[in-house]
């Protein structure tokens, strides 16, 4: 796909389709009044005529436009210019492109972002309209055998700004397209099924990344390293798999050499079952998905080495199967982490803490400035929060704010909760330093707590994406994030 910014000073040729935005009740934008009078009032009939109500996400093509700068016109709602900001914007913009999609366009101009939208300025406004139309264009990667329905054909999309925000639009549309990629590559990793995408198919998918990209480095280290790193924990979770774990370790480099690194450490269980303590089977498939944080991982550094960011980030992403077996781990078995604590393992169904404290504990070799974990933790947090927050925790003020800021500027929004020595007490065990479980109540700090107790001296925060990294029901499949968030802040915030 190609994005280019187009000044709205400047000279151009007629466009196959123009993509214009209506406001409920107050009708016409700025944009689409200009495209009227050029277009010999074809947009002022239709509304007149009340075809169309400027309903957010609402679309109404007019075909066969003989004057002015475009053959056709895709009028696309705002909905009540009130209310109309980030979220209406990135709707619009959506909704024209699932109609593009739709038509068979090859190409079109849109000038929603030509009008200041409330909440953002030229460089987020060319921004999320690429993240926008990119998502509305993404398709899963399915292994349907009947004839697929044909891949959409819109090949470019052209952003009209104002000629003052040319500047901030191109390096809008350039990020855009980074957080793009990175999404797509998450949602790609994600959506794939369990029996292919193993912890040794992520450890190619790491070198292939490598190989993508001269900034990336890629290491996998496997079962024999592990052990020898002292992963007592995380081992202790593959123990009932016959898929061998990985540890994968990617180094983005795109700052100065001694500058210290961020590091981002995602959750890489391929599939949980949940082990001995194992799950009830409806909706067990979707524990495929448990990888989701070790997906935004790859995404995140996709995202960065695509941009070209002046900074220096390691992934590390523990990856492994959580499966029942009779060598599994079992209630009440007691493990020793690479810190040296003792873990009771209460319920083997709590194992993403299990992997992620050793990986947290392994992230300290870098010397990182900040370290940020990424997991689909906690059925407790899909309680707390639902899909749209995700679950933001850590004892730093100023990286929880900074994280929090970043999300909503990316519209990809986390939502802080405590993590506090109330609920880190409950993690008491008669027989080792820590258990892994707590009660049910306030299970998604509880898990929290857990990991912070690996985290002493670092600055770290934890995002439990359980309710936001994937979708279920009707439309299933990745979401592709945090990797907007991540991506902002690494950009703008960290
Ligand atoms: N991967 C799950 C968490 C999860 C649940 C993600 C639902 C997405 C949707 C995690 O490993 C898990 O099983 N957590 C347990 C913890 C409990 C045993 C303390 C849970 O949430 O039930
Ligand atoms: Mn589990
Ligand atoms: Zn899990």
């Amino acid at each position: 796909m190609q994005f280019q910014v187009i000044r709205a000073g400047g000279a151009r040729k007629r466009t196959a389709c123009a993509v214009v935005g209506i406001h409920e009740g107050t009708g016409m934008t700025e944009s689409a009044r200009r495209l009227d009078r050029a277009s010999g009032g074809a947009i002022a009939r239709v509304i007149r005529r009340g075809d169309f109500a400027g309903k957010s996400a609402e679309t109404y093509p007019l075909a066969g436009i003989r004057r002015g700068p475009a053959e056709r016109i895709l009028l696309v709602g705002l909905g009540p210019k009130s209310a109309f900001g980030r979220k209406a914007y990135r709707r619009a913009v959506y909704a024209a492109t699932q109609w593009l999609a739709k038509s068979g366009a090859t190409s079109a101009v849109t000038f929603l972002a030509a009008d200041a939208v409330p909440g953002l300025d030229s460089y987020y406004a060319a921004r999320h309209a690429v993240e926008s139309v990119s998502n509305a264009l993404y398709r899963i990667n399915d292994l349907k055998t009947a004839k697929k329905p044909p891949q959409p054909k819109l090949a470019r999309v052209g952003i009209v700004v104002p000629d003052v925000a040319a500047a901030d639009a191109e390096r809008g549309v350039r990020d855009g397209r980074g957080i793009a990629a990175g999404m797509a590559l998450m949602k790609n990793l994600a959506n794939l099924p369990a029996n292919v995408c193993t912890p040794s198919y992520l450890g190619e998918a790491a070198q292939a990344l490598g190989k993508e990209h001269r900034s990336v480095r890629a290491q996998v280290l496997k079962e024999a390293d592990i052990r020898k790193l002292g992963m007592g924990s995380f081992l202790s979770v593959t123990r009932g798999s016959e898929e061998p774990p990985r540890l994968i370790v990617l180094e983005y480099g795109g700052g100065e050499k001694g500058d210290a690194p961020v590091a981002l450490v995602g959750k890489g269980i391929t599939f949980d079952t949940g082990g001995i303590s194992l799950k009830q089977p409806p909706g067990m498939d979707e524990m495929k998905f448990d990888m989701s944080g070790s997906a935004s991982v790859f995404g995140t550094i996709k995202a960065l080495a695509t941009i070209g960011a002046p900074i220096n980030v390691v992934g590390i992403i523990p990856t492994c199967e959580n499966m029942p077996s009779g060598r599994a781990t079992k209630p009440g078995d007691i493990v020793t982490s690479m810190a040296g604590k003792t873990i009771e393992v209460l319920n083997t169904d709590a194992e993403g803490r299990l992997i992620l404290c050793d990986a947290i504990t392994f992230s300290r070799r870098f010397k990182p400035k900040a370290v940020v974990d990424i997991a689909t933790l906690t059925g407790a947090c899909v309680i707390a929060l639902g899909a749209h927050y995700c679950g933001l925790f850590s004892p730093d003020d100023r990286l929880a704010e900074a994280l929090a800021a970043a999300g909503e500027r990316a519209d990809d929004r986390a939502w802080r909760l405590p993590v506090a020595e109330e609920y880190a007490e409950l993690l008491k065990s008669n027989f080792a330093d820590l258990a892994n479980v707590a009660g049910r109540e306030g299970g998604a700090i509880t898990a929290a707590c857990f990991l912070w107790k690996f985290a002493e001296g670092l600055r770290w925060a934890h995002l439990d994406i359980a309710g936001s990294a994937y979708l279920t029901g009707a439309h299933k499949g990745s979401t592709g994030r945090p990797v907007p968030l991540l991506t902002e802040w690494l950009l703008h915030g960290a």
